[in-house]
């Protein structure tokens, strides 16, 4: 059977994840969406770079028009971060009708209504589930699982690195310096990692899951953000002393009509369940009026983990390629007016 081609941009921490997944989950890929999955082009800046994936080197470019551009490839994958280049490249895709799926947290809160109206507009897919919490099923937990349900407040640990340092430095009395390097060569890390050290990784992280979890548009601009730079090794230990853990706690809650969101260095009772959650893993907590309390839990950052988000999101895009639909897990306030009412759809 003919295969669903794939561009992918970036072939880096989770760009090679996606590529073994792929390539290693072949048949679980072909029972999910009935045909396999291949892919034919992949961006990179230095395609003589040593990788710790094999690929045929006839694939690799360093010009983006050879994947964004060619008419075989239904699927783009951007794994290669940034904004405002990757932006462009994303709406050139949707305008040409490719579906697209990206890990980019920093496009998807600061541009995340433009490039879904497009790909409204164009009848694409646009999925981003490992943008948040890595390899945690969270955004569709939120618009699927709970769907039903109204959400009053998130609350969670949505930046592994910070929480990698954190614990590090608690349990072992490591160096603030020493764990971040180490976060770093594990790719848990922003390439800049002042993102994620600073709280705005997580500040990103927190809009996405508030525009979801409560239907608003957040402005990224109304998040309070202060990040883990000036916490030392002193102030955990006093902490730990008193039965406390310093975690860097994002919470987003609904206040009549407004919705608040805050990312701040917060101690939790040893007794609290985020006060266990060690290293790089992530958890949210979601209160529903309904639900009351759940708690989602997992790897929040790295390689196989994000790419199992990534390539989940590429076997709903190809589920709905074969159904002649398209989605995405919100619809651009923008382009909700444009919708088709279930009466109209279910006449025909
Ligand atoms: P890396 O830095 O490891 O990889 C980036 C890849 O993109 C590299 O292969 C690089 O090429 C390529 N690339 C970057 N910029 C360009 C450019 N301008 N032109 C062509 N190629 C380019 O990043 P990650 O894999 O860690 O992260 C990728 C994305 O996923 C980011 O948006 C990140 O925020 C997000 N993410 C990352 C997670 C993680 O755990 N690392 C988890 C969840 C999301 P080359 O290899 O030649 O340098
Ligand atoms: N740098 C991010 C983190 C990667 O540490 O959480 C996952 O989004």
């Amino acid at each position: 059977e003919k295969p669903i081609l794939v561009g992918l941009l970036g072939l880096g921490t989770v760009g090679s994840g996606v590529v073994k997944i792929i390539e290693n989950h072949q048949e679980r890929l072909m029972h999910q969406v009935g045909c396999p999955v291949q892919i034919k082009k992949i961006l990179v800046r230095d395609i003589y770079k040593k990788r710790d994936v094999q690929v045929d080197p006839a694939m690799l470019t360093t010009n983006a028009t050879d994947v964004i551009d060619d008419p075989e490839i239904d699927v783009i994958i951007e794994v290669m971060g940034g904004i405002e280049e990757t932006r462009q490249y994303l709406l050139r895709a949707l305008r040409q009708g490719k579906h697209v799926v990206t890990a980019n947290k920093d496009l998807m809160a600061l541009y995340g209504s433009e490039l879904l109206t497009v790909a409204a507009e164009h009848h694409c897919d646009l999925f981003y589930e490992a943008s948040v919490a890595g390899g945690i099923p969270i955004l569709r937990s939120l618009v699927d699982g709970l769907a039903s349900d109204h959400i009053t407040k998130l609350m969670g640990i949505v930046n592994g690195t910070t929480n990698y340092i954190l614990t590090k430095m608690c349990k072992y009395g490591a160096s603030y310096e020493d764990v971040l390097a180490e976060a770093q060569a594990l790719g848990y890390a922003e390439a800049d990692p002042t993102a994620d050290v600073e709280g705005l990784d997580a500040a990103r992280k927190m809009a996405i899951l508030a525009r979801l979890g409560f239907s608003m548009n957040i402005d990224l601009e109304d998040v309070q953000v202060k990040g883990i730079t000036s916490i030392t090794e002193e102030d955990l230990n006093y902490a730990k002393r008193l039965g406390y853990t310093m975690k860097l706690i994002g919470i987003a809650h609904r206040n009549g009509n407004k919705v608040e969101v805050s990312v701040q260095p917060t101690l939790l009772p040893d007794s609290h369940p985020l006060a266990s959650v060690n290293d790089e893993y992530n958890a949210v907590y979601v209160y529903g009026e309904a639900v009351g309390e759940t708690m989602f839990y997992g790897p929040g950052a790295g390689s196989l983990p994000t790419a199992t988000a990534v390539v989940s999101d590429l076997v709903a895009v190809m589920k709905n390629m074969r159904l002649g639909v398209n989605g995405h897990y919100a619809v651009a306030p923008q382009y909700e007016k444009q919708l088709k009412s279930p009466a109209e759809i279910f006449s025909k």
